[in-house]
């Protein structure tokens, strides 16, 4: 089936999923929708990133999408069991791969979460670990400031070094092996982070695992696009295009010329 798979985020962040899943889905079409309008959704309510990912999800599918990933943790903690019930096209998080991967990934059973404040103060990632294995000690913690030293471009910068430190100081504490970078944006801070770390801690990054599970779910329910398909994708913003077109380049794999804005209040 050669429907678009639909991808969504607060902003660019989302990219570093949609990357992950043109590497392991070459042959599949996506239509990205990244909502630069109102992002940051990070420190927003329950109530709002449920209405913003309700109308992202009903602007997906008057694109005919075939499968909708929440590419933002955030939404993905908050909203998903209510776009399930929305939609009726098959739905991917980042969360529950992540905390999979995690589990995987542990030897000790002592595990760190870093993402934005709303989705460390949804919990949802102990939950989705206690329920692979009540014995697993989760630490979290918020980094709101990650996502705008991401968004200026400062991803290897002596600021970020300092404020990597600072939010991750008391982690070491925990003797944690494994470390969820439970945020679109902190992948790409992968390299300072790891430093901090040290090598006996192993990141984890979601979008990986999450391409992976598109994968199975789209073996399962027969949906893959016809083999010798040509992909094409196209990407959807609510502001700020220019913006998203030099993040979008920096990031992905293939070169973005057009993004087209969206009045997403009206769906
Ligand atoms: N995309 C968000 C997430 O993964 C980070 C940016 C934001 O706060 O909106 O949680």
């Amino acid at each position: 089936m050669n429907d678009p798979i639909g991808v969504f985020d607060s902003g660019v962040g989302g990219l570093t999923v949609a990357r992950e899943i043109m590497r392991q889905l070459p042959g599949e079409s996506l239509i990205y929708f990244g909502d630069t309008a109102r992002v940051p959704y990070g420190s927003k309510s329950r109530k709002t990133v449920c209405k913003y990912s309700r109308q992202i999800a009903n602007f997906l599918l008057t694109k005919q999408v075939k499968a909708i990933v929440i590419a933002c943790n955030t939404a993905s903690a908050l909203a998903r069991e209510e776009l399930e019930e929305l939609v009726d096209v098959p739905v991917i998080d980042v969360v529950r791969p992540g905390a999979r991967m995690a589990a995987e990934t542990t030897k000790n059973k002592r595990i760190g979460i870093l993402g934005t404040e709303s989705t460390i103060k949804s919990g949802i990632y102990e939950e989705y670990l206690h329920q692979i294995d009540p014995e697993i000690t989760v630490v979290s913690k918020a980094c709101p400031l990650f996502v705008p030293l991401v968004e200026e471009g400062l991803i290897e910068d002596r600021v970020t070094e300092d404020i990597v430190g600072r939010y991750l100081h008391d982690m070491k504490e925990y003797e944690i092996d494994s470390l969820v970078l439970g945020c679109t944006h902190y992948p790409l801070l992968r390299g300072v982070i790891g430093r901090e770390m040290g090598e006996s801690v192993r990141l984890v990054n979601p979008a990986y695992e999450t391409a992976k599970s598109l994968k199975e779910m789209l073996r399962e329910k027969n949906l893959f696009a016809a083999p010798g398909n040509r992909a094409s994708h196209r990407y959807f913003v609510s502001d700020g295009v220019e913006k998203f077109i030099s993040f979008a380049n920096a990031v992905l794999p293939c070169h973005v010329s057009e993004t087209t804005v969206v009045d997403i209040e009206s769906y």
